[in-house]
C-alpha cells in the first residue's frame, strides 16, 4: 500500500483538482484570519494541497507541532505562523516529491515570516519511533487526510500517544465511512489513493482511540463527501463517506463517557482570534463570560491543557451527579440532507 499511495501522491497528482472526491475543502469555508496566513504561503505549496479539513487548533503560540503526512507544507507552513518564532513545527512524509517541494519553499517563508521554524523529515508514520523525536516532546500533533491512508493505523496512534506530552493533543482531519468497507473497495488503487479505501469505519476508529489510551474522541466538525465521479459511485455501493476532525486529548484520567459532578466553567474570552466564543468541540460552543456546565473530561480537557489559563473552574470532582446528558451513541456525523449549508471548516 506505501508504493501505491507514494506512486498516487509523487507522480499521478500534481495539483488539488486531479482528486475525484470532494475531499478537499471549499476555500469559502475557511476563516478570514486562516486566510490571511495561507495568503502568505506559496502558489507551489498551496496547489498541491491534499487534506480534508482544517487543523490548526486554537491557542498555538510557542507549541512544538508535529505535522503527519505533510505533503507539500501547506498545514506546516499555517501553523509555523501560529506558533512563531518561539514554537517549531515539524513535517514528516514518505514521499520524495512531495517533501521536496515542502523544502524546496523553505527559504521563501522564512524570508516571508522573517523566521525559520519548521523541518521536513522523510518517514513513515507507523515507524515514527525510528524519527529521532523525543517522546513526550510535542504539545499538538496534527494530520490531515493521511492516516486513512497508513496499513497500520493501530501503529500510528501509538506513536502518536508516545510522542505527546501529557494534556498535548492530536488534532487531525481524516476521512470515515458509516461502515466497515469491504475488501473489494479498500484494494480498489483508485479508491485506495482517493482516501475511502482505507477509512475507517467510525465506531472502529473510536474503539481504536480507546485501545490507544484516547479515552475520549471528540467531534470538532464533519461534512459527508461528494464521490465526483461517476465512474468510481458504482464501486462504493450504498457507503457513505464523511470527512471529520477530531480532537483527541492524551489525559491519563478521563473516563469513558461524560460524568456529571456539578461542575462549571467560564471562559475569558482571551484566545486569539476566539473573543466571543470557544469552540471545544461541535457540541460545546462556549460563550465569552458565560457560566458553561461542563462533564468531568471536558472540565479536565480545559484545565488539564494549554487552555487552562483561559478559563474560570467552578466545582471539584468531590460528589458525583450521574451520567451528563447527551452523551450519544448514534452516527455522530450529519448527512447530506442534514448538512445543507453547513460550511465545512
Ligand atoms: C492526501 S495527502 C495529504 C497531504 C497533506 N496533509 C495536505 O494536506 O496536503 C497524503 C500524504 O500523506 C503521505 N503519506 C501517506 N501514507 C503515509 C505513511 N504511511 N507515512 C508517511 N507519509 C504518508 C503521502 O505521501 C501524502 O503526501
Amino acid at each position: 500500500m506505501h508504493d501505491l499511495v507514494q506512486e498516487y501522491y509523487g507522480k499521478q497528482l500534481t495539483r488539488t483538482e486531479d482528486l475525484r472526491t470532494s475531499a478537499c475543502c471549499d476555500a469559502s469555508a475557511i476563516p478570514e484570519w486562516l486566510k490571511l496566513l495561507l495568503s502568505n504561503i506559496h502558489e507551489e505549496v498551496l496547489v498541491r494541497y491534499y487534506g480534508c479539513g482544517l487543523v490548526c487548533p486554537a491557542e498555538l503560540k510557542g507549541a512544538r507541532i508535529l505535522d503527519l503526512g505533510c505533503g507539500t507544507g501547506r498545514d506546516v507552513y499555517a501553523l509555523s505562523q501560529l506558533v512563531g518564532p518561539e514554537g517549531e513545527v515539524v513535517g514528516v512524509d514518505m514521499t520524495d516529491e512531495q517533501l521536496a517541494i515542502a523544502k524546496q519553499y523553505q527559504p521563501y517563508h522564512a524570508e516571508q515570516f522573517g523566521f525559520d521554524n519548521v523541518r521536513f523529515i522523510k518517514g513513515y508514520i507507523e515507524k515514527l519511533a525510528e524519527l529521532d523525536l523525543a517522546l513526550g516532546s510535542f504539545d499538538v500533533i496534527v494530520s490531515n487526510c493521511v492516516i486513512n491512508l497508513s496499513p497500520d493505523k493501530s501503529a500510528v496512534m501509538q506513536g502518536i500517544y508516545d510522542l505527546l506530552k501529557p494534556g498535548g493533543e492530536f488534532y487531525f482531519s481524516d476521512v470515515y465511512s458509516d461502515r466497515r468497507v469491504p475488501d473489494v473497495v479498500k484494494f480498489d488503487p483508485v479508491l485506495y489513493g482517493e482516501c475511502l479505501g482505507g477509512a475507517l469505519y467510525w465506531k472502529d476508529f473510536e474503539r481504536l482511540a480507546h485501545q490507544t489510551g484516547f479515552a475520549d474522541p471528540r467531534l470538532v466538525e464533519d461534512r459527508p463527501l461528494d464521490i465526483t465521479d461517476t465512474a468510481l459511485l458504482p464501486r462504493i455501493g450504498n457507503i457513505q463517506f464523511f470527512s471529520a476532525t477530531y480532537r483527541l486529548f492524551k489525559l491519563d484520567q478521563l473516563e469513558t463517557a461524560c460524568e456529571d459532578y456539578g461542575q462549571a466553567v467560564i471562559y475569558k474570552g482571551t484566545i486569539a482570534n476566539h473573543p466571543n466564543h470557544f469552540m471545544l468541540d461541535k457540541h460545546h460552543f462556549i460563550e465569552t463570560g458565560k457560566v458553561y456546565p461542563v462533564c468531568g473530561n471536558t472540565w479536565k480537557m480545559l484545565s488539564d491543557t494549554r487552555f487552562a489559563a483561559h478559563f474560570e473552574f467552578i466545582g471539584d470532582f468531590s460528589r458525583h451527579y450521574g451520567i451528563f446528558e447527551g452523551c450519544g451513541t448514534a452516527l455522530p456525523f450529519e448527512t447530506a440532507t442534514e448538512a445543507g449549508a453547513t460550511p465545512c471548516c
